[in-house]
This record gives structure tokens, sequence and C-alpha cells, in this order.
């Protein structure tokens, strides 16, 4: 399917049209961005590395019945979705405090909740992403009752699905970032990606970053870590 128009231009993904009105290209940058966009830096490799991982992750998940944007993996950088209508909201989950959840309570990073914490953050850098609950989305219209309750039911499943993949390969999944969309149908579907850009990864059994924080906190070599992510998961997926 031929490129078009850029559609949208974010710090990590270009969106293309192409000729069909239902698809998209989507292609992954090597930029690399943290605290809403104020540190910025290039990494080498990163946009094929998160290519690569999202589309594994996003076809592992399609294989287990979750409807997603994902299409295929057309190159190095770039894959096929079909076009979405995006929610303006992120949706976290969280199986261990760490981040800005551990910031925001003074609560250890590494220490393990009760139960799964969920939040839902509108999505704007100026306004650094604010925590909100499913009071300021049904009253500020974001999204219906009804397709809050789906979103809760897919990221009970993605979750269940992710931590039992990535324990398989040796990686403790922390926590996680989902985006919602509508298909041309109307239809809610899983969109935007799944990465060590968006998820924090730790090794079972050192505890090292093998996600963002690496380049947040200046923590070593990011692309040898996404790496080492990426030769994981196709051992673990090699038949799929
Ligand atoms: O920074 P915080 O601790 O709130 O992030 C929780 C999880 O959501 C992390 O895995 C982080 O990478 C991801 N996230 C993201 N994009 C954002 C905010 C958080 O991918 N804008």
């Amino acid at each position: 399917m031929n490129q078009k128009a850029l559609l949208y231009n974010g710090k990590s993904k270009q969106i293309f049209a192409t000729e069909g009105q239902n698809f998209v290209i989507m292609s992954y940058k090597d930029d690399e961005t943290a605290y809403y966009g104020v540190k910025k830096s290039t990494i080498p490799n990163k946009g094929a590395l998160n290519n690569k991982i999202s589309s594994l992750i996003f076809k592992y998940l399609e294989q287990n019945g979750i409807y997603t944007h994902f299409v295929e993996q057309l190159d190095e950088n770039k894959q096929l979705c079909r076009r979405a209508k995006s929610l303006p909201l992120e949706f976290i989950v969280r199986n261990v405090i760490a981040g800005t959840l551990s910031r925001r309570l003074d609560i250890e990073e590494g220490t393990v909740p009760e139960s799964t914490i969920y939040e839902i953050c509108l999505k704007s850098d100026i306004l650094r992403d604010p925590l909100i609950n499913h009071y300021h989305v049904l009253a500020l219209g974001y999204a219906t009752e009804e397709t809050l309750r789906e979103i809760r039911s897919i990221m009970q499943k993605t979750n269940e699905l992710l931590t039992k993949l990535l324990k398989s390969i040796n990686i403790d999944l922390i926590d996680f970032k989902l985006e919602f969309g509508f298909d041309t149908e109307g239809k809610l579907m899983l969109i935007d990606e799944i990465s060590p850009d968006t998820a924090r990864f730790w090794d079972s059994e050192s505890h090292e970053h093998l996600d963002r924080d690496l380049f947040r906190r200046d923590l070593g070599d990011v692309e040898s870590a996404y790496k080492e992510v990426l030769t994981r998961l196709e051992s673990a997926l090699q038949n799929g």
C-alpha cells in the first residue's frame, strides 16, 4: 500500500495516509524523549527496534483475541495499521510501583501493591498528561461508560497475556501505557505501540531496567537493552 500525505508528526512516530481509506502507515523514529518532551535525543536503531518489538507484541495480542490496529510490519521502521479515531487519553496499568506513582505517593520503587493499579491520563504534553479519573472522562465527554468498561477488560486481558509472555523470557512487566481508538466502523481497538518506550521491563533476576528509564535517568546503553528485549521476544515467539 503506497504512502501518501503526512497526517501526524509525533515525538516518536509519524502517521501517513495510504490510498486506502481504512489504513494508515505508522513510521517509528529514532528520536527519544522524556519528561513530556523536555529531554530529547536520538538513539540509533531505536525506531527499528521498537517497530519490531511492538509488531511482535501486537501480533501476539491479536492471536490471543485482542482487537488492535496492527495489520503488518512493512519494513524496518514502518507498520501498516487500521485507521483510528483515537481517544485523547492514556491508560496506565501498574503491577509494581515505579516512576511518577512512586514519586507522587512517596512509595519505594519496586513495592508490589495488593492489586493491579489502573490510571487514566489526559494526553497533553503542555499539561504534562494530568491524571484524571473516570468521573472526569464521563463528565467531560472523553469516552462513554460502555467504552470505559470495554477498555478496562482489554487492559486486564492484555496485562495477563503480556505478564505471562514476558515472564517466560525472564522479564517482569512493571507497568505500561495503552491507547485506544475506534476503527472506521466504530469498533474499539488497541492502538499506538507497546515497547520499552511505553512500558517498564525489569530483568527478573538482576532487576536491571530494559526500558526508557535508561534514557530518562542516564542509566546505561538504551540500544543494547532494547536489542536484548527483542532477542528474548523473538526466542519466545519464533513459531508465531
Ligand atoms: O511515568 P509513569 O511512571 O507515569 O509511567 C507509567 C508507564 O507508562 C511507564 O511504562 C511509561 O513508560 C508509560 N508512559 C508512556 N507515555 C506517557 C506516560 C507514561 O508510555 N506519556
